[in-house]
């Protein structure tokens, strides 16, 4: 199948690591190498380092996003310990990630919170990474694509589609994958990623077409190539190795071939 050109995205999971002082060795790691060009490279660090490395990207001149890793559903008020999306931008943020699985087992995150959440973000200007996947138990019964599938139409109904296949991405990302090394086979990331655009599909054919569909799970530099290379991954949402600056800027690399 001859694939369609979107651009890659690779984006940088921080969770809950990084410091001062490990940013900046982080962004000077990253500086050393050629700049990037031909993917989007988005960092999501914790919510309180956001302005900071933001100046820093800037300072090193490197063309890299930045964005937060959950926001509030809510504009503004009695929320105490949430970050409202105008917050978010009034601070220069343009990414953020929403339904990430461990905002959805640990946080109670849920696909209606998720959903609203994500027209919200979109709404306000925002590019919302949403992700979406299925547990180890609903993989081992076969259950992969009827749960993603229902993950993804929760998103799908609430948002307008164009707009966010325009502004936003989905990455999928097994849970079973995330962090345990156990990485999904590029096959049945492909399998699962053209499952999810015909989905797309048959809403809005140029929506699926532009929509850009990212795998996350265990992406290290040496498998990245295999897996971006299919004709419906876009790219990747990288955890653990996104906090070594010499193997996320690899697998940047190994996406920047997509085009
Ligand atoms: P991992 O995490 O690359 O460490 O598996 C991915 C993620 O949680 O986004």
């Amino acid at each position: 199948m001859e694939k369609v050109v979107r651009k890659s995205l690779v984006a940088a999971n921080w969770k809950m690591n990084g410091s001062l002082a490990a940013n900046s060795v982080w962004v000077e790691e990253f500086s050393a190498f050629k700049p990037v060009a031909g993917t989007d490279v988005v960092v999501f660090p914790p919510f309180v380092y956001i302005p900071t490395l933001k100046a820093k990207f800037a300072d090193a001149q490197l063309n890299i996003g930045i964005g937060a890793q959950n926001c509030s559903a809510h504009d503004k008020g009695a929320y105490t310990g949430e970050i409202s999306p105008d917050m978010l931008i009034d601070i220069g943020c343009d990414w953020v990630i929403l339904g990430h699985s461990e905002r959805r087992q640990m946080f109670g995150e849920t696909d209606n919170s998720v959903a609203v959440k994500t027209a919200n973000a979109l709404k306000k200007g925002l590019r919302p990474i949403v992700c979406i996947g299925e547990t180890e138990e609903q993989w081992s019964a076969g259950k992969s694509e009827e749960v993603v599938l229902s993950q993804l139409n929760a998103i799908l109904d609430v948002v307008d589609v164009e707009e966010f296949a325009d502004r936003g991405a989905i990455a999928y990302e097994p849970v079973w994958a995330i962090g345990t090394g156990k990485t999904a086979t590029p096959e049945f990331a492909q399998a699962v990623h053209a499952t999810l655009r015909d989905s797309v599909k048959s809403r809005n054919l140029e929506a699926a077409d532009a929509l850009r569909i990212i795998y996350g799970g265990s992406v290290k530099a040496n498998n990245s190539e295999e897996l971006f290379s299919r004709p419906d991954i876009d790219g990747g949402l990288i955890g653990g190795a996104g906090l070594k600056a010499k193997e996320f800027y690899a697998i940047v690399q190994s996406a920047k071939s997509l085009i």
